[in-house]
């Protein structure tokens, strides 16, 4: 398993290019279910999970050309041929976004085997509401085995109504909506910019969705989609990622080809002293100013997403003052806390409220990433920290930021990548 090692101190200087977003291309690859014609998508991050969503789509029997190294990583998915619409625990385990698959196959097929996820790092995360929205549209469903299995000679149009505002259960039922008989309205959805981006995918496949980005789409269902081609939008938490740590590090970054318009928590950084300007498709970072303290809450878009809140918490380190940290989303999304804490911050947690002190210096330490968001924290601590930073287990960090060790080193940071081959670290650094 691969380390990250950081040497903290390098102020970022430079350029540094996001990539496409994965929560955006993962719902996109699975549109592909809904048509037998190739769809063709650029911008396609190289991570681990977009390799587990091809294997996903090809024991389908779907065909799925990655485009890395290719323009705009352009990517052709073709589900011409779905001998077998099912997601199995094994594929399922390792992706919740997986689930992402029983709407559109269902739609497509009449017919759906989708292993259910099971618990996750950050929280219970049920698809209740998954399964809900299908029953509301006519799908025959029964849970066995650790299996969902949805059944429907043809979806009909219904009315949804979300008990709770829910991102991959607005994508799911609207790509299911977009093949159903009839027409499905669809209350209080999430409005994250990667569900506007799908419903642009389905309606240039053909599909008629309006209201995507507000929280109630009205889909007229279609008979038959087709193939298209489309470019999935930057990846607004990568851009907030970059953002932090040219806070942190006192650097003055740009950080080019993200969209400003979905960066809707750069107010609450500007809140605590972190100095942002925006120019076209980039936003610069002059990380001089001094940092203070200040209450955060995560919310569904446009409020501040709880993916950026790990990267919060290791700026809120080095601010003066406290901040409390409330974090609404995930019952369990913590677990950075204790890791920042073997590096000197100085938290509390009272159940769903962090309350980080500061300014602590922080030192370096081993530490174990536990989830993406976590993993991503440490970096940043990692890049002040007095000393050299070992992190464990970073495939976790690979699953949603591509190469990132080697973006933050072209822009000065002091971080390597190392195998399992070196020896185990001497007792004294605490096993
Ligand atoms: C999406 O997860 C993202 N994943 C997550 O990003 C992100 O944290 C989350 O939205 C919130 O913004 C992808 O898009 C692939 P939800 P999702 O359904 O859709 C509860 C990352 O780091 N809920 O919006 O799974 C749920 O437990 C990942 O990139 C139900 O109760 O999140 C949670 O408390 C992590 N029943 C809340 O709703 C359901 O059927 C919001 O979850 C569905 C959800």
């Amino acid at each position: 398993m691969d380390k990250f090692v950081i040497r903290g101190g390098e102020p970022l200087v430079g350029t540094v290019r996001v990539s496409g977003a994965k929560n955006a291309a993962l719902p996109a690859m699975a549109a592909a279910i809904l048509t037998e014609e190739p769809v063709i998508l650029e911008n396609i991050p190289d991570v681990r999970d977009i390799q587990t969503e091809r294997r996903l789509l090809e024991a389908m029997g779907g065909e799925v050309e990655l485009g890395y190294g290719r323009a705009h990583h352009r990517t052709t998915i073709c589900m011409r041929n779905l001998a077998a619409p099912e997601a199995s625990y094994e594929i399922v385990k390792t992706m919740r976004a997986s689930t992402l698959v029983l709407g559109p196959l269902v739609a497509r097929t009449g017919r759906a085997r989708v292993s259910l996820p099971g618990g996750c790092a950050i929280g219970a995360r049920p698809i209740d509401l998954h399964i809900k929205g299908l029953e509301q549209l006519g799908a025959k469903i029964t849970v066995e085995h650790g299996y969902v299995e949805a059944a429907a000679d043809r979806l009909k149009g219904g009315e949804i109504v979300f008990d709770k505002i829910t991102v991959t259960g607005t994508e799911d039922l609207m790509m299911a909506a977009a093949l159903a008989d009839g027409q499905t309205v669809m209350q209080n959805c999430a409005r994250e910019p990667e569900v506007a981006d799908l419903a642009a995918l389905l309606n240039k496949m053909g599909a008629r969705i309006e209201g995507a980005g507000s929280a109630t789409l009205r889909i007229q269902g279609v008979p038959k989609l087709k193939g298209a081609r489309h470019r999935i939008i930057p990846d607004r938490i990568e851009a907030g990622t970059f953002i932090v740590a040219a806070a942190l590090t006192g650097g003055d970054l740009i950080i080019a080809n993200c969209d400003p318009r979905h960066l809707t928590f750069t107010n609450k950084l500007q809140e605590c002293g972190v100095k942002i300007s925006h120019t076209g498709d980039s936003v610069r970072i002059q990380g001089d100013n001094p940092l203070q303290g200040c209450d955060m809450t995560t919310e569904e878009f446009p409020g501040f997403p709880t993916d950026m809140q790990a990267q919060f918490m290791a700026l809120a380190t080095q601010a003066e003052g406290s901040s409390i940290i409330t974090e609404n989303i995930f019952e369990n999304r913590f677990m950075h806390a204790g890791e920042l804490v073997r590096m000197g911050a100085n938290i509390k947690i009272e159940g769903r409220r962090a309350i980080v002190r500061g300014k602590t210096p922080l030192s370096a330490a081993a530490v174990l990433a536990s989830d993406l968001r976590a993993s991503a924290s440490l970096v940043l601590a990692g890049l002040v920290a007095d000393g050299e930073t070992i992190i464990d287990r970073v495939y976790h960090i690979d699953r949603g930021y591509e190469r990132i060790e080697e973006k933050l080193r072209a822009v000065g940071a002091a971080i390597r990548r190392i195998g399992e081959m070196l020896p185990k670290r001497p007792a004294l650094v605490g096993s």
